[in-house]
């Protein structure tokens, strides 16, 4: 594990990808999403994270479970836990950030994008490889915000300047505006 500071490398593109609401950054409430299904979301997070490997924490992985009923379609999952894996064949374990960098390096085919999907414990732990941060940004028509009890972890907006900002229609009371953040270095 690296220091919070530190920054490292890799020799292939890895992206934090989350949705957010409101200055302090809520993304998740009770292991679930804190805001009602939004469909232009769903589409937008298909499209990026697509035919990739996505790497993301227990709790997320269980949330899409109870949600969808089955693993993210055409991506790869390598899921962090410190306890045994079930040892089913849906989803790559992996015990330390280390032992999934391991893994990456072991399933990511030529080309294949690095995705990692949350949640809040997990962005933590990879901000120093990222060398991507795309968020959408979840608004909301009469501005107010969601409970929420995780939220994405703070982080150096001019070591990520805004490198292509896209606002989506509304969508109910709902907007999403799409921010890709590129690391300086
Ligand atoms: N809005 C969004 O874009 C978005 C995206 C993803 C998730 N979410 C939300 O975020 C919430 C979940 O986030 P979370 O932070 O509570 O949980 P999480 O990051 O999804 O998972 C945490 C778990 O990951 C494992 N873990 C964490 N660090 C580890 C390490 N260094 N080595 C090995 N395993 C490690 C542990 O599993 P064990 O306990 O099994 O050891 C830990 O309990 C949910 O509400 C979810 O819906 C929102």
């Amino acid at each position: 594990m690296v220091g919070e500071d530190a920054v490292v490398f890799l020799p292939y593109e890895l992206s934090l990808v989350a949705a957010y609401m409101g200055r302090q950054r809520i993304i998740g409430l009770g292991g679930d999403m804190p805001w009602p299904h939004i469909q232009t979301d769903m589409e937008i997070f298909r499209a990026r994270t697509c035919h990739s490997l996505v790497v993301m924490g227990r709790v997320t992985w269980e949330s899409i479970i109870r949600r969808n009923g089955h693993p993210l379609l055409g991506r790869t999952s390598i899921v962090l836990s410190r306890e045994d894996p079930r040892g089913d064949a849906s989803y790559i374990p992996a015990f330390s950030i280390e032992d999934a960098l391991m893994m990456i390096e072991r399933f990511r085919t030529e080309g294949e994008r690095v995705f990692v999907i949350g949640g809040a414990q997990i962005y933590q732990a990879f901000m120093p490889y990222a060398s991507r941060i795309l968020i959408s940004r979840i608004v909301d028509r009469y501005g107010r915000l969601p409970q929420g009890d995780t939220f994405f972890p703070c982080f150096n907006k001019k070591e990520f300047p805004v490198c292509r900002r896209k606002s989506s229609g509304w969508e109910g009371r709902y907007r999403v505006v799409l921010e890709e953040r590129i690391r300086q270095k």
